[in-house]
């Protein structure tokens, strides 16, 4: 069986072909960055021209790198949501017609949940497991269950963690998306240098909203104020804010994520690995700490290679073969989704 996957939700226009033996044979991204980098994020509008100039060729290249044509392949999976609705309706219409014409399955796939999959197109993780979905537009803990089946255990009450970020870059200088640069900056700075707050780390009953929620915006004001005051920003103080930033973030997110562990080994002994996934979870000071994590818990973890943590049509391929595989084949009155919690599939 093999798939041919459209991801266009964002800001990346991706395209992948991947087959149920687990082989990726053409994932190709074209990331609008250029477009974008003048505004400092990402333009919905700009966004869906973008994904209309760049799609068709995306489709035709890769299919020219698997060695493919629309004969060979079994069905056509693409982002339904949640995302920035005009992209999100350029990579409908394009599924749906190539499902029309050459007569394929057509295959709506929850972004979140390519996301959530990804694991076991790279690793074959087995059902149920924890994970913690950190990107630029969510941050979760989650049991996931099955392909098509999530137990929301906490989220963010406000900004998702990869938007903490993208504005800490952007206080700072740094271009969209912020997250690699503060990444490497923050190797070469002190992560005591600034107290920044862990808040809802307190574990005391009645002092918060839940033991899984996150909250970043008072971290985000924190680190506002501490650049204000600071100013003018010398390298080492870049450094050192990205640094003492960076840990905040690992504090919070390892916090939550043994709250889980914990509930899981109470209620759910079943649930013995951790997976990280999205577009933060390419951050190896995170993932280091949460490997650190696992150990102490005795639970196996599992993070997606690098590639496939950001944005990218393999993912979205491969928890459309999950689809298949259960023929769960999608309805061409599917309408795109801008928002679609990982619980109402
Ligand atoms: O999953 P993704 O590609 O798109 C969404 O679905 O949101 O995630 C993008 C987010 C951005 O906020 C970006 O800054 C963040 O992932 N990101 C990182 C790193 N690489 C990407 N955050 C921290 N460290 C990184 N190395
Ligand atoms: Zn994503």
């Amino acid at each position: 069986m093999q798939i041919l996957g459209i991801e266009t939700s964002c800001d990346e226009t991706a395209v992948a072909i991947v087959t149920d033996q687990r082989e990726i044979k053409a994932n190709l991204m074209h990331s609008q960055l250029k477009e974008h980098a003048s505004y400092g994020g990402v333009v919905p509008e700009v966004a869906s021209r973008a994904h209309l100039d760049y799609l068709d060729g995306l489709i035709r290249q890769a299919m020219h790198e698997a060695g493919v044509g629309f004969s060979d392949l079994n069905g056509i999976a693409v982002t339904g949501g949640p995302g920035l609705i005009g992209g999100v309706m350029v990579g409908v219409m394009m599924a749906k017609s190539i499902a029309v014409v050459h007569d394929l399955p057509f295959l709506v796939v929850n972004h979140l949940a390519g996301h959530a999959l990804t694991v076991r197109l790279t690793d074959d993780v087995a059902f149920p497991y924890l994970l913690l979905l950190v990107s630029g537009g969510h941050c979760q803990l989650l049991v996931v269950e099955e392909s098509d089946r999530f137990r929301l255990l906490g989220t963010t009450m406000d900004d998702a963690v990869g938007e903490a970020f993208d504005k800490t870059a952007r206080l700072l200088g740094f271009p969209y998306p912020g997250g690699p640069a503060i990444e490497k900056y923050a190797t070469k700075g002190n992560p005591d240098a600034f107290a920044f707050p862990r808040p809802l780390v307190v574990r005391k009953a009645g002092r918060q909203a839940s033991p899984f929620a996150f909250s970043f915006s008072g971290l985000k004001t924190a680190v506002r104020q501490t650049i204000e005051a600071i100013k003018p920003l010398s390298e080492q103080k870049i450094a050192d804010v990205c640094a003492s930033f960076q840990a905040a973030v690992g504090d919070i997110l390892l916090n939550r994520t043994e709250n889980a562990l914990q509930w899981c080994r109470d209620n759910a002994p079943q649930v013995d690995k951790l997976v990280v996934a999205g577009g933060v979870a390419a951050n190896q000071y995170l993932r280091g700490r949460l490997q650190a994590v696992v150990r102490q818990h005795q639970v196996a973890f599992y993070a997606p290679p690098v590639a496939l943590c950001t944005d990218n049509g393999a993912m979205i391929a491969w928890a459309g073969i999950e689809k298949l595989q259960k023929s769960q084949v999608d309805s061409l009155d599917f309408a795109p989704r801008p928002r679609w919690p990982l619980e109402e599939l």
